[in-house]
C-alpha cells in the first residue's frame, strides 16, 4: 500500500529548503545532526532504536539534501559522512582490509529505473543484475584461511570494527572449517546475522519471565526488552560471554566474498559456489536480465516476507559481472554497482472500534484508535495513536471507519490513512471531547498548540499520579523497585498523595499490598500483590535517591518548564533550594536563557503554600537540597595547544562550555583570526561569523561535535 509517494517526498524535502536562509539552515541541520547522531546510538552502541529505520532514513535524506544545497554548513562530523555503525568498547578493534561500505538506498521504483539507467550509461550496454533479500540483521566480516576460519569482525564504523570471532564461532551456519578444496588460500566473505523470529519472540518471553519474577514492573520491563529481532542479535553478538551467544541460537546468511584470487567471473556463480564450501547462502536470491525481472522479484517478495522466518526491510540490487563492477566503482561511501530497495513499513487493513482518550502526566489529552484485532508484521494489532485533534481532523475519521495501520519503528502502530470507499454513508464524523474524561473539567486548547489540556492540575487523578510517575522516573529520582503501575495502585488505595508521601512509606505497610493495575496494550484489570521482597526493594530505592543531586530533585519535582536543562542551570545559579525559593520573577529571569515565562511558572509554584510544605517534608527526609561541589572536577590537558571561539546558544550556557575548555586545557578567544583552530557553533549564531570563519577555512564544530572531540581526545 502506498500513501506518500517518494516523489513527493523529495519535492517536499527540497520545497521546504527553497525559502530558506542560511541561518535557518543552519539551526536545522544542527538539529537534524544532533538527533540523528542520537538515534545513531540508541541503535548501534545501545542496540535500542526508538525510531524506525524509515524514519531514520528519512531524517538523514533530509539532512543530506540541506547539506547538498548549503554545502558550507555541512558540519565536518555530520551523520551524512558516517558509514555507519559504532565501535563497541570491551572488544580488540581489527581493521578492514577491504572497508565495509553500505548500500545507496531507494523506497522508490523511479529511483531504481534511474540507477539501471546510469549503470547503462557508464557502461555503454546493458548488465545483469542479482536480486537478493536485505536481510534485517549485523553485517559481519569472516576471514578465511586455508580453509579455516580465523577471525569474524563486526562493521563497526566501516573502517574498523570488533573482533567477535569467539561469538561468531558458535553460530551453527557459519562453518568453521569449509568443504571442498577449491577454495582461495585466503578470502573474506561478508554476510549478515540475525535472530528467527520465533526464536526472538521465546528469548523475550524469557527474560520477561525472569524479570517479571526479579519483581520488576511491567513497564520497566517493556523498557529493558529487544524491541526486535535485530537488536536482540546485535545485543548478543556484543555479549562478553560467548556460551551465553551459543543458547541464542543466531542464524547467518553470507552474500558477499573478496579475495585476491579470482574465484568466478559473476557474482551469481561466486554465490552458488560459496554454497558449495559449506556456507548457508540465501535460497531467495536470482538472475536478472532486465528491470521488469528486478521489479517482479521485489513484487514478489514484498507480498512473500511475512511468511519469511526472519526479517527482512528490502531488496538487494546487484550488478552481476564482476568486470561490470569493476568499472563502475565506488562513491566515498557506496558502491555505484549495489543498490538496496527498501520496503515501505508494513500496513494492514482493519474496523476502528472507538476512540478513547488518555489523561497524561501534564493534563494533556491523547486520543487512542481502539481497532478490531488484526495482524501486522507478525504482532496482533488492537491500539493505534493517534495524535491530537487535528491527526483525526486530517484523517477525516468517521465511526466505523475502514483504515490502514502502519507500524513504526516496531513502537506503536498508526493510522495512516481510511479506506473511504467502504465507509457507511450514515457514519457520524469523529468529534472531539470537551471534557476531561477522568475528573470532567472543561479541556482548554492554547493558541497555537495541538494538544488538548486539561486544566485541572491540581485534582485531576491521572496527572496527580502522572507527577509521582515523573517524580520517581530514571531520569528523575530514579527509584529502582518502584514503577508506574505500583505509584498508580499506592495512589488509589490513599496511601500516597505527594512525592513526600512515599517517604513516609514503610516495609509493613506495603508487604502484601493487594491493588489493580489496568493493562494499556488491552485495556484488562489485573489484581496485583506486593511480595515481600519488593516492598523491601522499595524502600530500599526510595533511601537510595536521597542520594540523588539537587538539580534532578528540582527537575523531579515536575514545576511546568523546568525539564532538565532548566533545572541544571537553576541549581547552578541559586546553589540551594531555599536562594531559588526566595528569588523574585526578575532575578530568576535575568538567568541566561531562563526568560519570564519560566520565572512566572517557578514563582508561581513556590508562592503555593501547599508545594512549600511538600518542599520542606522532602527535606526533613533527606533529599539533595543543595549542590554540592565536586573537587575532583575532571580536569585534562586534552584540547592543550587548540583556540575556540564559542558562538551562539547551546544547551549548556557558553560560560559552562569555556570552563569546559580550559578545564581541558584549551584556551578560549574572542575574535575568528587565521590562527582559530575551532569555532564551536551554536544555535542562533551570526550570519557573518559563520562567513568570516568559512572565508578563514576554520573549522566548525556542534555542540555534539564538540563533545566527541573532547570525548575522543
Ligand atoms: S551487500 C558492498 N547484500 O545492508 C556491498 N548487504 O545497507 C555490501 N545487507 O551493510 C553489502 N542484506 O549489513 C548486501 N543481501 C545483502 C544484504 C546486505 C543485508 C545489509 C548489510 C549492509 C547493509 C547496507
Amino acid at each position: 500500500m502506498q500513501f506518500a509517494s517518494d516523489k513527493i517526498l523529495t519535492i517536499e524535502i527540497r520545497s521546504l529548503f527553497c525559502c530558506m536562509n542560511q541561518y535557518e539552515a543552519k539551526e536545522k541541520i544542527d538539529t537534524l545532526t544532533k538527533s540523528l547522531k542520537r538515534h545513531n546510538y540508541d541503535y548501534y552502541t545501545l542496540s535500542q532504536p526508538v525510531i524506525s529505520d524509515t524514519e531514520f532514513d528519512l531524517l538523514l535524506k533530509e539532512l543530506e539534501a540541506l547539506e547538498n544545497e548549503f554545502p558550507s554548513l555541512a558540519l565536518p562530523d555530520s551523520p551524512t559522512q558516517k558509514v555507519g555503525g559504532d565501535i563497541t568498547k570491551n572488544f580488540i578493534q581489527v581493521r578492514h582490509r577491504y572497508p565495509m561500505l553500505s548500500l545507496g538506498n531507494t523506497y522508490s521504483e523511479e529511483e531504481l529505473r534511474e540507477f539501471d539507467t546510469r549503470n547503462q550509461k557508464s557502461l555503454g550496454s546493458a548488465c545483469e543484475y542479482v536480486c537478493e533479500l536485505k536481510f534485517d540483521g549485523l553485517a559481519i566480516s569472516i576471514t578465511y584461511e586455508n580453509g579455516l576460519l580465523i577471525r569474524a569482525v563486526t562493521r563497526g564504523d566501516g573502517v574498523q570494527g570488533d573482533d567477535v570471532t569467539a561469538n561468531v564461532k558458535t553460530i551453527k551456519s557459519i562453518p568453521q572449517t569449509l568443504t571442498g578444496d577449491n577454495y582461495p588460500d585466503r578470502f573474506e566473505i561478508r554476510g549478515e546475522i540475525f535472530m528467527h523470529r520465533k526464536t526472538f519472540d521465546k528469548l523475550n518471553a524469557q527474560l520477561r519471565e525472569s524479570l517479571l519474577k526479579q519483581g520488576m514492573e511491567e513497564e520497566k520491563i517493556a523498557e529493558r526488552l529487544y524491541k526486535n529481532p535485530r537488536n536482540f542479535a546485535s545485543g548478543t553478538l556484543k555479549l562478553q560471554d560467548s556460551k551465553e551467544v551459543a543458547k541464542r541460537s543466531l542464524d547467518a546468511f553470507l552474500y558477499f566474498i573478496y579475495s585476491d584470487e579470482p574465484i568466478a567471473d559473476t557474482h551469481y556463480e561466486s554465490l552458488k559456489q560459496a554454497a558449495k564450501w559449506g556456507f548457508r547462502v540465501s535460497d531467495h536470491f536470482q538472475l536478472c536480465k532486465n528491470m521488469e525481472e528486478v521489479w517482479a522479484f521485489i513484487k514478489k517478495y514484498d507480498k512473500e516476507r511475512s511468511n519469511l522466518s526472519y526479517e527482512i526491510d528490502g531488496v538487494v540490487i546487484k550488478v552481476n559481472n564482476y568486470l561490470q563492477q569493476e568499472e563502475l566503482g565506488f562513491t566515498a561511501k557506496t558502491p555505484r554497482w549495489a543498490i538496496s530497495y527498501k520496503y515501505k513499513a508494513e500496513t494492514a487493513v482493519t474496523l476502528l472500534n472507538e476512540i478513547t482518550f488518555q489523561v497524561g502526566r501534564t493534563g494533556a489529552i491523547t486520543p487512542v484508535a481502539n481497532l478490531k484485532p488484526v495482524i501486522l508484521a507478525g504482532t496482533t494489532v488492537k491500539r493505534a495513536s493517534l495524535y491530537n485533534a487535528d491527526e483525526i481532523e486530517r484523517l477525516d475519521l468517521h465511526e466505523s471507519d475502514v483504515v490502514f495501520v502502519e507500524k513504526g519503528g516496531e513502537i506503536i502502530p498508526k493510522i495512516v490513512g481510511v479506506d473511504k470507499s467502504k465507509r457507511n454513508l450514515f457514519a457520524k464524523k469523529i468529534t472531539y471531547i470537551t471534557l476531561c474524561p477522568e475528573c470532567k473539567t472543561e479541556l482548554i486548547r492554547k493558541e497555537g498548540e495541538v494538544v488538548h489540556y486539561c486544566p485541572n492540575e491540581a485534582n485531576c487523578p491521572p496527572q496527580l499520579i502522572g507527577k509521582l510517575e515523573h517524580f520517581i522516573s530514571r531520569r528523575a529520582m530514579n527509584i529502582d523497585g518502584l514503577g508506574g503501575e505500583t505509584v498508580s495502585g499506592l495512589f488509589r488505595k490513599g496511601l500516597i498523595q505527594s512525592y513526600a508521601d512515599l517517604y513516609d512509606l514503610t516495609t509493613d505497610q506495603l508487604n502484601g499490598l493487594e491493588f489493580e493495575t489496568r493493562d494499556e496494550t488491552n485495556g484488562k484489570i489485573r489484581k496485583r500483590s506486593l511480595k515481600e521482597k519488593s516492598a523491601e526493594n522499595i524502600i530500599n530505592g526510595l533511601n537510595a535517591s536521597k542520594k540523588v543531586p539537587f538539580e534532578r530533585v528540582l527537575f523531579a519535582l515536575g514545576i511546568r518548564m523546568v525539564g532538565e536543562t532548566v533545572a541544571k542551570k537553576l541549581a547552578a545559579h541559586f546553589g540551594n533550594m531555599q536562594n531559588l525559593m526566595h528569588a523574585d520573577k526578575e532575578q530568576i529571569a535575568s538567568i541566561h536563557e531562563i526568560g519570564e515565562r519560566i520565572a512566572q511558572q517557578l514563582t508561581a509554584y513556590f508562592a503555593d503554600a501547599e508545594n512549600v510544605e511538600i518542599i520542606n517534608r522532602l527535606a526533613k527526609s533527606g533529599l539533595q537540597m543543595q549542590v554540592l561541589v565536586d573537587p575532583n572536577e575532571v580536569r585534562s590537558k586534552k584540547l592543550s595547544g587548540k583556540t575556540f571561539l564559542v558562538s551562539g546558544t547551546f544547551s549548556i550556557s557558553r560560560d559552562e562550555l569555556k570552563k569546559l575548555i580550559e578545564n581541558n586545557g584549551g584556551r578560549n578567544v574572542n575574535s575568528i583570526s587565521k590562527s582559530l583552530d575551532y569555532l564551536i557553533a551554536g544555535e542562533k549564531m551570526g550570519p557573518e561569523k559563520l562567513k568570516k570563519a568559512e572565508e578563514l577555512k576554520i573549522q566548525l564544530l556542534s555542540e555534539s561535535g564538540f563533545m566527541d572531540l573532547l570525548a575522543n581526545s
